[in-house]
């Protein structure tokens, strides 16, 4: 027996969304909608997913990059014709079910896919279509009904009477096929209606005037069949998806006390008692633990964070910061680097596929790239790391307890010995012994009375 199967359709360019890019590349919370669609399906137990391309394929094939199959549709000729590029996929999977799904509404998921097979396993059905009754139901296919509830047609909004037009309760796109019936009724599309396409929702009203079970499955959370074909919606779906992640990160005890400007995608952990404060953006892959404050006005993206931990105006990138470390205002964590416990990095320092030790104090107007940092080490105001020579990258390394005066160029590949202090204003190029103090600068002279003598006294 075939394994059930998935066909996602993301041909259309969405002209309505005025973009280069396929439709269903467009973001909801950082992430594409056709992977929310992708991820849905996975959840819901489909492995074989079969994804229709067309408008941009070769940026849609790049982002796929082989997670799933892929057919082309040349000529965009609507839902049904979508579908019949696929042919030979659905065929494969003959005895089995094909879930259809559109690759811009993102919120259809796992338990609504599920629960709707088991409903059309049960009914032996030819077609389940996934409906919700929604608010505003302009600009989607309407599922009508007669007095006695019996599911009739899909009416597309361009075909709709104004009396069909009143109704709420919408397709969502998302609909189960037995294979067999699928392969047989693509064949008996026409697109004979207002906009010349074959329209996949015209199976309904073929399936049952040749007899066949066709049912509705209609879904309790009306989000689920939510689409995006304008902007406008895309920025509903994406404030939709915002307010239900924050309210699962809050239930599960983060303080968020004010939502404004707080964005924090799903598959993030946050901790206990850990206060994410407004304009505050935190991306996927985050791992933050209890009694931090976030914020306000922090960028981080796929960081690990130990408990009692300080960002306030940070950018953080792919990036560990341990316990009790103290943050900001205005820094910046680049890719690579491991901030340890109890670390303080002030304003105005960056710190980029670096190692910094406990205990270190990066207090203002530092630059640390490509080193190796010690416990306890002390960086005076405005030193560099110079790992660049126009070639190659260079490391430093400072080993424990050093102290690193104000305005300290560190020329790399160099090391700085346990203890050892470099002079303010030095420029080191060699390697420091430990204990040792390295003055690395002309010796100042002071001319007596030259004021005077050149005339320049007030
Ligand atoms: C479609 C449904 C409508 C439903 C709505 C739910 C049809 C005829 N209408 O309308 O009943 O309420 O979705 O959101 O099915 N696509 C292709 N190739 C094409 C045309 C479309 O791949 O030739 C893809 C699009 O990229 C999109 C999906 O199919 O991901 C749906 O197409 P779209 O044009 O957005 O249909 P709707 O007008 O929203
Ligand atoms: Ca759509």
């Amino acid at each position: 027996m075939n394994k059930n199967a998935a066909v996602i359709l993301a041909g259309g360019q969405g002209t309505r969304m005025k973009s280069d890019k396929p439709k269903v590349m467009a973001e909801v919370l950082f992430k594409p909608m056709i992977d929310w669609v992708i991820d849905a399906a996975k959840e819901a137990g489909i492995e074989d997913i079969c994804v229709v391309t067309g408008y941009r394929a070769d940026l849609l094939e790049t982002h796929l990059a082989g997670r799933t199959q892929t057919v082309h549709q040349a000529e965009r000729l609507g839902t049904g014709h979508a579908v019949m590029q696929a042919k030979e996929f659905i065929a494969a999977h003959a005895g089995a079910n094909i879930l259809i799904l559109n690759g811009d509404a993102p919120f259809a998921d796992a338990k609504t896919i599920r629960d709707a097979l088991a409903q059309h396993e049960n009914a032996q059905a030819a077609q389940t279509v996934i409906s919700a009754c929604v608010e505003n139901p302009y600009g989607y296919g309407r599922i009508v009904r007669d007095a006695q509830g019996k599911f009739l047609c899909i009416t597309e909004e361009a075909s709709a009477t104004e009396e069909v037009k009143k109704i709420n309760e919408i397709n969502s796109g998302v609909m189960w096929f037995n294979a067999d019936v699928l392969s047989d009724v693509l064949g008996k599309l026409k697109n004979d209606n207002a906009k010349g396409e074959y329209y996949l929702t015209d199976t309904v009203d073929i399936l049952l005037g040749e007899g066949k079970t066709v049912c509705a499955f209609t879904s309790e959370n009306p989000d689920a069949v939510l689409g995006a074909n304008t902007r406008v919606q895309l920025h509903e779906l994406n404030e939709i998806a915002r307010r239900k992640a924050l309210e699962k990160f809050m239930l599960d005890g983060a303080d968020i006390p004010f939502t404004d400007g707080v964005i924090i995608t799903p598959d993030c952990v946050i901790g206990a008692d850990t206060q994410i404060l407004p304009g505050t953006i935190i991306r996927e892959g985050c791992v933050i633990g209890n009694n931090c404050v976030i914020g306000p006005s922090s960028l981080i993206t796929d960081c690990r964070i130990g408990n009692g931990c300080v960002l306030n105006r940070v950018q953080a990138e792919n990036s560990v910061i341990d316990d009790g470390a103290d943050l900001g205002p205005f820094m910046h964590v680049r890719p690579n680097s491991h901030i340890g416990k109890n670390v303080h990095c002030g304003n105005f320092t960056e710190i980029k596929n670096s190692t910094i030790g406990d205990k270190t104090s990066v207090s203002h107007l530092t630059y640390v790239g490509d080193s190796d940092v010690g416990s306890g080490v002390n960086f005076g105001c405005g030193t560099v790391t110079t790992n660049y020579d126009g070639l190659r990258k260079h490391r430093t390394v400072i080993e424990d307890h050093c102290f690193i005066g104000c305005n300290t160029n560190l020329v790399a590949p160099v090391r700085i010995g346990k203890n050892a202090y470099t002079a303010a204003g030095s420029t080191i190029t060699e390697d420091v012994p430990p204990m040792h103090l390295a003055i690395a600068r002309a010796r100042q002279t002071n001319k007596e009375g030259w004021v005077e003598k050149t005339g320049r006294k007030k």
